[in-house]
């Protein structure tokens, strides 16, 4: 009989990659895709830990879906992700009326663990237990384990194999965070960094590749870091893993993210002066540009350093567009950090930035830092920051007017027939107005307008 399952899911791509993969795996016990929460047999909320307000969004779902278990008792809910792992136990007693609560972890074991819950309720020979609507404690499964960083390739999925859809598709290469920023909750909530061997990666940019896909993104909390926890094994460097990536033929862009300036190596800069392929785009999180802070979020470099970093890469690949994360309001950032960080941004003219406000993370070791700022300070820096961006980017923008750009059409505007969007060689968003389907293509565009978000462009054909 077909079941449905429908997977919400917040915070980084990892868990959008992490969800793909739980989508797969249990389409192979029949469990297809449902299109609301409503008419799903399992309701899994693949979490968020890394701000305040990622885990509140969780919590206030979780209110809401509770009428819908109490109306249907038969509905497996569970918690997933890293609010799961980090609060299973604040969980049970906040939300027992969940079934399951599991971490990023556990992912490849998810077919296993609904089957325990149903088990639980109905025995496996399907009768109802005498347990059977009355309450039970949620299962937790919040173990890391030793297992090697797997993710078999499932060629029967019709999510792996989606022509047409999956023009840039997302590869994981590494997972977990050994680097410990005194602010970040990700090496607690995703452990060790483990990477996936390479042989895996390429066969699995081999097949994307067979079925319609030209970008790959690898992706890791900290990818720069690839390969160097399976010394044994003779892992292989992220660099050298580019170069394998960037020998797929058929591949024609090659995007990664995220990685901490702390683990930069000239061999990658090398890769930006000899890998055609890969993107003239580097998301480089800074973080902060006083030194002060940067030393007490335990970033483990200077801004001086941070700058050095970018000018290699920069005399590699003069054209490599640079974006950051920006963390304001960190404990004890005085007037004078702040300002640091806007002439950084100045200096620097990312592409982008994704800015944030500051949020303290129990069990972190910046929970423990005294000089908390308040929250109006934290506003009007999340502002000013903004604002100076916001300025950058549109002049970015602006600045591509009248040029011709080379634009990876990703998907069409859902609002409008003639239009498509598409990002350029350095990750530039573009709509491009054309008459004919233009997905999967790699169009040849001249841009005559631009604003905040995007440039406008026609084909040059
Ligand atoms: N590996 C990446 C960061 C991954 S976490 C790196 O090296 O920088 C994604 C972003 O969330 C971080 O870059 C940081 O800007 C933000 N972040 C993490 N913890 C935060 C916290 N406690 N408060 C506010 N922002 C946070
Ligand atoms: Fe977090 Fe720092 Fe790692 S921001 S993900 S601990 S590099």
């Amino acid at each position: 009989m077909e079941k449905n399952v429908f997977i919400q899911t917040w915070g980084c791509q990892m868990n959008v990659a992490d969800s793909e993969r739980m989508q797969a795996l249990l389409s192979r016990d029949n469990y297809q895709p449902a299109t609301d929460a409503e008419s799903a047999d399992i309701i899994i909320l693949n979490t968020c830990h890394i701000r305040d307000h990622a885990r509140h969004k969780v919590v206030s779902r979780l209110g809401e879906l509770r009428r819908l278990k109490e109306r249907k008792p038969d509905l497996v809910l569970a918690v997933a992700g890293c609010v799961a792992q980090a609060e299973a136990k604040q969980l049970r007693k906040q939300v027992p009326f969940v079934d399951l609560i599991f971490g990023p972890d556990q992912i490849e074991k998810v077919p296993e663990l609904v089957q325990q819950t149903l088990e639980r309720r109905f025995g496996d020979e399907g009768q109802a237990h005498d347990t059977y609507g009355k309450h039970l404690d949620p299962l937790i499964h919040t173990r890391f384990t030793d297992d090697e960083y797997s993710i078999p390739l499932d060629r029967a999925s019709p999510l792996a194999a989606a022509p047409g859809q999956s023009v840039s598709r997302f590869v994981n290469i590494i997972k977990g965070c050994n680097n410990y920023c005194t602010f970040c909750v990700v090496p607690y909530t995703r452990g060790r960094e483990k990477s996936r061997p390479e042989r895996e990666i390429l066969d699995e940019v081999s097949f994307y590749r067979d079925s319609g896909t030209r970008e790959v993104v690898l992706l890791g909390q900290n990818v720069n870091s690839y390969g160097l926890d399976r010394p044994d094994a003779k892992g292989l460097p992220f660099a050298d893993l580019l170069y394998q990536v960037a020998a797929v033929e058929g591949i024609e862009r090659i995007r990664f993210m995220t990685s901490n300036p702390h683990d930069f190596t000239p061999a990658l800069a090398q890769a930006f002066a000899d890998l055609p392929k890969l993107a003239s785009a580097f998301h480089l999180p800074v973080q902060s540009g006083s030194d002060r802070v940067l030393k007490r979020m335990n970033r483990q470099y200077t801004r001086a350093q941070y700058l050095d970093r970018v000018q290699m890469i920069r005399q590699a690949r003069p054209d490599v567009a640079f974006s950051s994360d920006m963390i304001v309001g960190f404990p004890g950032e005085t007037d004078e950090d702040f300002e640091d960080t806007l002439s950084l941004v100045r200096e620097m003219r990312y592409a982008f930035v994704y800015a944030y406000k500051y949020s303290k993370r129990a069990g972190t070791p910046a929970a423990r830092f005294k000089e908390m700022l308040p929250e109006e300070v934290l506003d009007e820096r999340l502002q000013r920051l903004l604002a100076l961006q916001d300025q950058i980017t549109t002049d970015q923008n602006r600045n591509e007017i009248g040029r011709q750009r080379e634009v990876l059409v990703l998907y069409k505007d859902s609002k409008k027939e003639d239009s498509w969007y598409g990002r350029t060689f350095e990750g530039r968003l573009v709509r491009v107005h054309s008459d004919r389907g233009l997905v999967g293509q790699i169009v040849p565009v001249e841009i005559f307008d631009a604003n905040k978000t995007a440039c406008l462009a026609k084909p040059v054909f």
